[in-house]
């Protein structure tokens, strides 16, 4: 039997034991809520202002953040949609369009002076299924690709004329490489949506094939929005197959245009910039094939963009999941310092650089630790890096 004072010490015990947790939980949400941004810090699109915009990704939901709002337009003079502007979260049918979420995103950057990149009309991922594939689940024919494809373009890229500067208009076309190409169509995903669309009622003896995705693409949002930059993008950028690739494409595609009935400006490219989508690793980032690429691309005759700019610690096959040492920060910086070295020597021909990434806690690779701000918003010895190259390259 339990006695009156043994049920009293049971109950206190409890009490002491809710308060404590209570305590424990209360000092969590007090972590949490202790990330800050520093509004004093230099800023980075203020720092760069001369050479080439600086951008980040956001998320609709972010945009009520006011403190967040504030860093951003501190560091940053240009943003893209992490993920809003991408067709799956745009068109969920035939005819069917929800720009809402995209919209507050433009409006948000309208209202604080932020350029918007648009990202991106066609891609093989987070694509709308109806634009390549029929209900039986069957790939459409080459006819009804491109129908759907013009729609599409001319739909979206018309709501955002005058709201977007630049397009990505086809994303990671490319896959598979291994030696120099010489024949750009000969390393394309096969296994893209948009590509066996394409393919399917491809008159092979006229020369056509699932390739022809690409040119169309271009053109449509050409004549949806003249006054929107068009960039082709791509992941691993720096490999030797896949940067030649890209220029390859890029110089066929606009000597085709300059051939193309639908050209009203002989003077201006179909395909003005390549993106490199710069998601690199620290384990195996060599800068001297950064360089290689931005040279090779500028010979093509178009401008680069670095579009989507993270470096995680460790390498695609080996992630890295714990917090950074100092050392370790280091030697990340150390890259970020020599990436803007570079970046700053080619300035004439790039137009801007996007970061993937606000903090180490916001991003896609974030157990990596891939960008300039940790966890709790701070600083990173990446960010000094960026503003300073040069000098951090000296002491460190
Ligand atoms: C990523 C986003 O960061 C994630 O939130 C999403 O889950 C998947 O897509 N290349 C691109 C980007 O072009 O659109 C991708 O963004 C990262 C790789």
């Amino acid at each position: 039997m339990i006695t009156l004072p043994q049920k009293r010490r049971r109950l206190a015990q409890g009490l002491v034991f809710l308060l404590v947790q209570a305590l424990l939980f209360l000092v969590s949400v007090g972590q949490a809520t202790a990330a800050k941004w520093d509004l004093s810090l230099p800023s980075l699109a203020n720092t760069y202002k001369d050479d080439f915009m600086i951008g980040n990704v956001m998320n609709p939901n972010q945009t009520t953040d006011d403190e967040l709002t504030a860093m951003f337009k501190h560091q940053y003079n240009l943003v893209t949609a992490e993920n809003d502007m991408k067709p799956q979260y745009l068109s969920s049918a035939k005819g069917v369009y929800n720009f809402a979420n995209a919209d507050t995103l433009v409006n948000w950057a309208k209202a604080k002076n932020i350029k918007v990149h648009g990202h991106t009309l066609v891609w093989h991922s987070q694509s709308a299924p109806w634009l390549t594939t029929g209900e039986d689940g069957k790939p459409l024919t080459r006819t009804a690709a491109k129908a759907n494809m013009e729609e599409y373009i001319h739909k979206v890229a018309g709501h955002f004329k005058g709201k977007v500067i630049s397009w990505d208009v086809v994303n990671e076309a490319f896959d598979g490489g291994t030696g120099i190409p010489t024949d750009w169509k000969s390393v394309l995903r096969k296994n893209s949506p948009w590509y066996i669309a394409y393919e399917n009622g491809a008159d092979k003896k006229k020369g056509e094939s699932g390739a022809d995705y690409i040119y169309d693409a271009f053109v449509f949002a050409r004549l949806a929005d003249p006054g929107a930059t068009l960039y082709y993008n791509d992941y691993n950028e720096t490999d030797a197959w896949k940067r030649e690739a890209m220029a390859l494409m890029a110089e066929d595609l606009n000597a085709q245009w300059k051939k193309d009935q639908r050209n009203a400006d002989p003077n201006r490219l179909l395909v003005e910039a390549l993106g490199m989508q710069a998601h690199y690793w620290t384990a195996n980032l060599n800068v001297n094939d950064v360089e290689a690429t931005i040279t090779r691309f500028i010979k093509a005759g178009v401008k680069v963009g670095v579009t989507e700019l993270d470096i995680p610690y460790g390498s695609y096959s080996k992630q890295h999941t714990t917090p950074l040492t100092k050392e370790e920060e280091r030697f990340q910086a150390r890259l970020y310092a020599q990436l803007f070295k570079v970046y700053k020597k080619y300035a004439n021909s790039i137009d801007r650089v996007t970061f993937w990434g606000k903090a180490d806690s916001q991003s896609w690779r974030g157990q990596g630790s891939p960008v300039l701000f940790d966890r709790t918003f701070a600083a990173k010895q990446a960010f000094d890096a960026v503003i300073d190259p040069e000098g951090f390259l000296e002491a460190n």
